[in-house]
């Protein structure tokens, strides 16, 4: 059901398939038929394999290697260690945070798991045994696990290899406005505080990292296979790193198994296989394990965080003060803007209407594995999110205010937008209250309501935990978004062949979301050629236009806005074609779908396959030939699509098990180009995040050893746990963007931990139960009921106000 009509909801036939069509995915029949081409599968003659050889202690001196025995077992033909990429000049990399990461460690280890040495050998079972030979002295030294000891006066240093670091603090950066919230904290009848972790988590793709990196000997060009989300500007940053010239860099991204943020940084395997195939000659494949993917590549979250809302008794929200610390690890890593050093975290005020907020972030180094990605979330945002839909609920149970009756009275109203919030994003449109409502009335929320009551005074727990989230995705613009200094634009380049079937090259790389279905309906709807004609290209620096890559849902709001322009470029020429070929002048041509017309006389009319072989073989004295062209897009501003969902759960007090009976999830991305991918890309972000909420960290005992490097630690949902989703949906146009469509990839990783945490927390707010650390495992929640009154249930706690 919807509640509006999209504006532009199947303008065009089916045989054309434009914005509105829920066409099946072009791309999954390979995938179905095991046909898919991934990294992995790629062989290349000659190539060698590379194993690296990890940290088995979190933070050591290495007194001494020797690699004497594996340099001798037969089929190794190299052994790499940090000292032989310093003599490169590549034993550290920058990152994508402007920190420094050792490739392979010189001087210390500084986290379990950390890449210390590499073997390149003929086979990868070779390279494997060969890392056994290989003899490592260490100096243990203390590991640093908390990210408040680390910050402690007496911690030991973990990153002196940094000039002029003297303690463990990697950074310090604050939004908002401290003063007036001070005042708004002074006014104010009520105030409530959360202390809460959002624990670390991993992205887990089906597909782990790796690259297979060909340096050609004779003409010096390298070809690197590479699981990227971000091929140019990873090519980009190999030719800062390793001072190759960039035209001779090609970096070809295939079929990704998955990415979720996990393949936006480079990581040491990338830099050691290119490194090796360039001294050696030959072409040389890395790729991790399942358990190298999660002890070292690319973690997620790990933000401990301290949240005050003030309000009034009659419930309107006056301000937000948020401390957080970061849990960084060795090494600051996380993809993010330059400009912010916490992503886009301080968007933690909401979908909510207030004048002031402030919020202090502080990042700590361990010794933890580094990364900080974005998984699946536009950088930082589903902190901020989960912080205050947790904020917002336990202020309606100290108000006494049913949680939904009191972000209905703080909403941002539609007449506000665009918005300013307190912390500096211009929100660009939305109707929270309308989504609320309609994800209230699917669930049934009144009724559910009374069945709580009446279930409590039976002795029985039911929980109604809400959330009414507002993402922002599509980055840039230019001015403040950049990776690395790279500003964030994106590209689409479109090409109609004579016969009138089409090529788009695009600067995003789909790892699963579906582009090559939905980017050719972007097409076919400007310009009416069906979406079966258009062939979608991504992924190889050499054949696509230059562009930010596929993260933090952007590739909709930048390389789909990009795509609508480029096609609205070639629309223009064709119709001076098809008035050359009407022999009618421009403007008393009309436009349908496919096709223009004479006003007036439709039946005198030249389809676009028409036009597009007029513009090769008989095209307007002057016109340049062709049809074809190119358009960069830099965004004016983010999109900020938003949702409402309801969870519904049952506890069992005496085992602390709970089980989710309904979910319900209103969002609202704008336009739907595919509804049905729409839907899939929501039913994912649900799963993954009710296995935060339910199941999943990754911890760390007090020496420092990681607990969760596999799959029987570290879970992942079944369909058998998985809840029913039931969907729905609103439509809010996002004004700037060219088809009025918002990103969606990430809404539902983003909205759904709080709606499900908030469930369990409902259940049992009447005994005094604030909070439950995610995950919200049954032991947790048996204890918070044991210590009903008190906020406990974490085992790692949330970090004090700052003084
Ligand atoms: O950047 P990423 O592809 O991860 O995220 P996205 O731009 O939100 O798009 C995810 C998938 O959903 C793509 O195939 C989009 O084209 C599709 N989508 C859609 O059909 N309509 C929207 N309003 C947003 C996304």
């Amino acid at each position: 059901m919807t509640t509006t009509e999209q504006p532009a909801t199947q303008a065009t036939p089916p045989g054309i398939g434009g914005i509105g069509h829920s066409l099946r995915r072009r791309e999954d029949d390979r995938f179905l038929r095991g046909a898919g081409r991934f990294v992995d599968d790629i062989v290349l003659p000659r190539m060698l394999h590379a194993a690296v050889l990890r940290s088995p202690v979190p933070h050591a001196r290495i007194a001494s290697i020797d690699t004497s025995a594996a340099a001798a077992l037969p089929g190794v033909v190299a052994v790499v260690t940090g000292a032989d990429l310093a003599a490169h000049n590549l034993a550290w990399m920058p990152t994508l945070s402007g920190d420094t990461q050792a490739v392979l460690a010189t001087d210390k280890v500084r986290f379990q798991g950390q890449e210390v040495a590499a073997v390149i050998a003929e086979d990868p079972y070779v390279a494997h045994d060969a890392l056994d030979l290989i003899d490592v002295d260490y100096d243990t030294l203390t590991p640093v696990v908390n990210p408040r000891q680390a910050l402690a006066d007496d911690a030991p240093l973990i990153r002196d290899d940094k000039e002029g670091q003297e303690g463990n603090r990697c950074y310090r950066w604050e939004a908002g406005d401290r003063e007036a919230t001070d005042r708004a904290f002074a006014e104010a009848d009520v105030v409530v505080e959360l202390d809460t972790h959002y624990p670390r988590s991993h992205p887990s793709p089906l597909e782990t990292c790796g690259c297979v990196a060909d340096v050609n000997p004779a003409t010096g060009h390298a070809t690197i296979y590479m699981t990227s989300q971000a091929p140019h500007a990873h090519r980009t940053l190999f030719a800062l790193v390793a001072g190759l010239p960039e035209e001779k860099i090609r970096i070809i991204s295939p079929d990704i198994g998955g990415g979720f943020g996990n393949k936006v940084p480079i990581y040491p395997g990338y830099v050691v296989a290119t490194a090796a195939s360039l001294l050696i000659g030959r072409p040389v494949k890395w790729v991790e394990s399942r358990s190298e993917n999660l002890i070292s590549t690319g973690f997620a979250r790990d933000y401990h965080m301290h949240g005050e809302l003030a309000l009034k008794r009659d419930g309107r929200i006056l301000g937000l003060r948020v401390n957080m610390l970061s849990d960084n690890g060795a090494f600051f890593a996380d993809a993010q803007p330059t400009k912010f050093k916490a992503g886009l975290f301080h968007i933690v005020t909401g979908s909510y209407d207030y004048p002031a907020a402030h919020v202090v972030t502080e990042g700590a180094y361990t010794n933890k594995a580094p990364g900080g990605v974005a998984y699946r979330c536009s950088f930082r945002v589903t902190e901020a999110s989960y912080l205050i839909e947790r904020l917002v609920q336990n202020a309606a149970y100290e108000l006494g205010v049913d949680p939904a009756e009191l972000r209905l009275r703080n909403f941002i109203r539609p007449d506000q937008f665009p918005y300013r919030s307190p912390t500096g994003f211009t929100y660009d449109s939305g109707d929270y209250a309308r989504a609320l409502r309609l994800a209230m009335e699917r669930v049934g929320y009144d009724d559910l309501r009374r069945e709580q009551a009446e279930a409590r005074e039976q002795g029985r727990l039911i929980g109604i935990g809400l959330a009414s989230f507002t993402e922002v995705v599509g980055a840039g613009n230019h001015k403040e978004f950049d990776i690395a200094g790279i500003k964030m634009f994106d590209s689409a380049e479109l090409r109609v062949h004579p016969t009138g079937k089409a090529i788009l090259k695009l600067g995003v790389r789909s790892q699963g979301q579906g582009h090559e279905t939905t980017f050719a309906q972007i097409v076919a709807e400007e310009l009416g050629i069906p979406a079966t004609d258009i062939a979608v290209q991504e992924g190889d620096t050499d054949n696509t236009p230059y562009g930010l890559g596929t993260y933090a849902s952007r590739s909709t709001p930048v390389g789909g806005a990009a795509t609508v322009m480029v096609a609205r470029k070639l629309r223009d020429k064709a119709r001076v074609i098809a008035a050359h070929l009407l022999e009618a002048a421009e403007e008393d041509l009309e436009w349908e779908p496919g096709r223009f017309f004479v006003k007036g006389t439709p039946s005198r009319g030249v389809t676009i396959q028409d036009v597009a072989f007029a513009a090769y073989t008989n095209f307007p004295e002057g016109l340049e030939p062709g049809l074809e062209g190119v358009h960069y897009y830099d965004p004016p501003n983010m999109t900020y699509p938003f949702g409402s969902y309801i969870v519904v759960v049952e506890v069992d007090a005496e085992t602390g098990q709970w089980k989710v009976r309904r979910m319900v999830a209103v969002d609202d991305c704008g336009v739907r180009i595919n509804p049905m991918i729409v839907e899939g890309q929501i039913h994912g972000g649900l799963a993954e995040g009710y296995a935060m909420a339910n199941m999943q960290f990754i911890t760390f005992d007090e020496d420092g050893n990681c607990i969760g490097s596999n799959f029987m630690d570290y879970l992942i949902p079944t369909a058998w746990e998985t809840p029913r989703f039931e969907l729905d949906e609103t439509v809010t146009p996002s004004p700037h963007h060219p088809i009025g469509a918002k990103g969606v990839g990430e809404s539902a990783t983003v909205g759904s931990p709080a709606a499900y945490v908030n469930a369990v927390i409902d259940a049992l707010a009447h005994l005094g139960v604030r909070n439950i650390d995610m995950p919200v495992l049954p032991h947790r929640v048996w204890a918070a009921v044991r210590d009903a009154g008190g906020s406990g249930g974490g085992e790692q706690g949330g970090v004090p106000p700052a003084p």
